[in-house]
């Protein structure tokens, strides 16, 4: 069955790209039906339109919490009839309001090999503590952040003169292939 898959961004947008890629040229069946982004004018938005992509702002700063903002979520996804949703770069905490709507169909990528350095900034947590293999997850989204079951982890070397943004490109090159890979495990169940 073709599927039907909704994406939220906040930010640049790549892993939302990376996966419309995968449907286009690689092992995914369906399509991305729908992208939400919270942010107006982000990156990703400006790649949905590149890419011929349905897409809408969901304003977080216009709804009075985080439960109204979510409920806005799940109706565009229902109209839009989409099978599962991916928070690719998505930077709000989401509520039990999205994760009902969605049960086993919601997925998580976060920059590190989680048990190990949730929450903010990952990649700056990981150089920190000084760890020589960093990487990342695409998880299940539930209710305590970046805990959900994982579903695939690709991991990469720290390199001696890593900064920041040395090591995050590694990372997000992994990123990249483990997602549509995490989509094709959950849409199977
Ligand atoms: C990724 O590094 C992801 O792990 C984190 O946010 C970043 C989004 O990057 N949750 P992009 O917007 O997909 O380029």
């Amino acid at each position: 069955m073709p599927l039907r898959l909704g994406v939220m961004a906040s930010g640049a947008g790549s892993n939302f790209e990376a996966l419309v890629d995968s449907f286009r040229h690689g092992s995914l069946c369906g399509e991305v039906a729908l992208l939400v982004v919270n942010n107006r004018d982000c990156g990703a938005q400006r790649r949905a339109e590149r890419l011929g992509i349905d897409w809408e702002l969901h304003d977080h700063r216009l709804q009075p919490n985080r439960e109204q903002l979510d409920q806005a979520l799940v109706q565009a996804f229902r109209t839009a009839s989409v099978d599962l949703v991916v928070m690719a770069g998505w930077m709000r905490v989401v509520t039990p309001i999205l994760i009902g709507a969605f049960p086993n169909r919601l997925i998580n990528i976060h920059p590190s090999l989680l048990p190990s350095f949730r929450g903010l900034d990952a990649v700056g947590q990981a150089l920190a503590a000084g760890v020589t293999l960093a990487g990342c997850t695409a998880h299940l989204v539930s209710e305590e952040v970046d805990a959900g079951r994982i579903l695939v982890q690709a991991a990469v070397p720290v390199l001696s003169g890593d900064d920041h943004a040395s090591l995050s490109r590694r990372i997000q090159v992994q990123e990249h292939r483990i997602l549509p890979l995490a989509v094709a495990l959950a849409a199977q169940g």
